[in-house]
């Protein structure tokens, strides 16, 4: 049986997830999701892994949670999903998580690349939360991440009406920040994972983590936070290696220390 989630790497400090439930374009059902996490898992604790990207395929990044496996479950099963506890894992993710998508993005499919941190897409994408056309609603933070990312009016227009939007409109709208050609995608993701990786992985993770958390806090709060996450960058070997090659005109090492 063919894999549901390939893995290449660490290449360059860049892990690579694809996908790969093409006879159901990518549909997000328990085992890819349980999967996913596992990849994480490893990804997370393997100290070259620096950034991870995650693709589809060029037709699906992936169209939705598996309506067949959602079908069969009333109320009870809806409590006990285990769906749950996977998504909960991508979210506690701390390294860098780049969103390569072609094709549909939809319903927990767009949920699951708007968990990441950098988005990009190809000219044929297409994100939507469709969920309302099935009589439902999104159920994995569509409704949560979408109004931050757009903003109400177009999260609203699209979660109501359930109609997808296509790069362009993506792009302007800030979910994604850069369009390529289809099969471009995910090298121009890899490459901006790359570029990442070669950073200093503590002050990648602390600056994550700031950007991230501020989003959900007060200003003062996070200006906070931020200020702190800064000054524990004082005691890094990374930070004296960064300042001492700028002093020196030379490129720096960076040790995760
Ligand atoms: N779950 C399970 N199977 C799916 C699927 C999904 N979300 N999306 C597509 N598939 C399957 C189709 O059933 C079809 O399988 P068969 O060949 O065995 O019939 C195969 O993938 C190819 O799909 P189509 O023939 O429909 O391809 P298309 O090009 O004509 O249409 C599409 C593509 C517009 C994406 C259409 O497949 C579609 O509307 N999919 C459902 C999208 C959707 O509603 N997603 C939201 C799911 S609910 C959710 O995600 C909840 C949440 O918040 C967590």
């Amino acid at each position: 049986m063919p894999q549901i989630l390939l893995s290449e790497g660490p290449s360059n400090g860049v892990r690579l997830l694809t996908l790969n439930r093409p006879e159901a374009l990518n549909a997000l059902n328990t085992a890819l999701l349980e999967a996913l996490s596992e990849q994480l898992d490893i990804a997370e604790t393997d100290p070259e892994t620096k950034a991870v990207v995650i693709t589809g395929s060029e037709r699906a990044f992936a169209a939705g949670a598996d309506i067949n496996e959602m079908a069969s479950r009333d109320v009870v099963g809806m409590l006990e999903d285990p769906r749950v506890q996977h998504w909960a894992r991508i979210d506690r993710f701390v390294k860098p998580l780049i969103i390569a998508v072609n094709g549909f993005c939809l319903g927990g499919g767009c949920e699951l690349a708007m968990r990441g941190d950098i988005l990009i897409a190809g000219t044929n994408a297409q994100f939507g939360q469709p969920e309302i056309n099935l009589g439902i609603m999104p159920g994995a933070g569509g409704t949560q991440r979408l109004v931050r990312a757009v903003g109400q009016s177009l999260a609203m227009q699209m979660v109501l009406t359930g109609e997808a939007i296509g790069a362009q409109r993506a792009l302007a709208a800030g979910l994604i920040t850069e369009i390529c050609q289809p099969e471009l995608t995910v090298e121009r993701a890899m490459a901006i994972a790359t570029t990442i990786a070669s950073k200093g992985p503590i002050a990648v993770q602390l600056a994550r983590e700031s950007v991230r958390r501020g989003a959900d806090m007060d200003l003062a709060a996070g200006l906070r936070f931020e200020r702190h996450a800064f000054t524990i960058l004082a005691a890094t070997e990374d930070r004296r290696e960064g300042l001492d090659a700028f002093r020196n005109k030379r490129k720096p090492q960076f040790s995760g220390r």
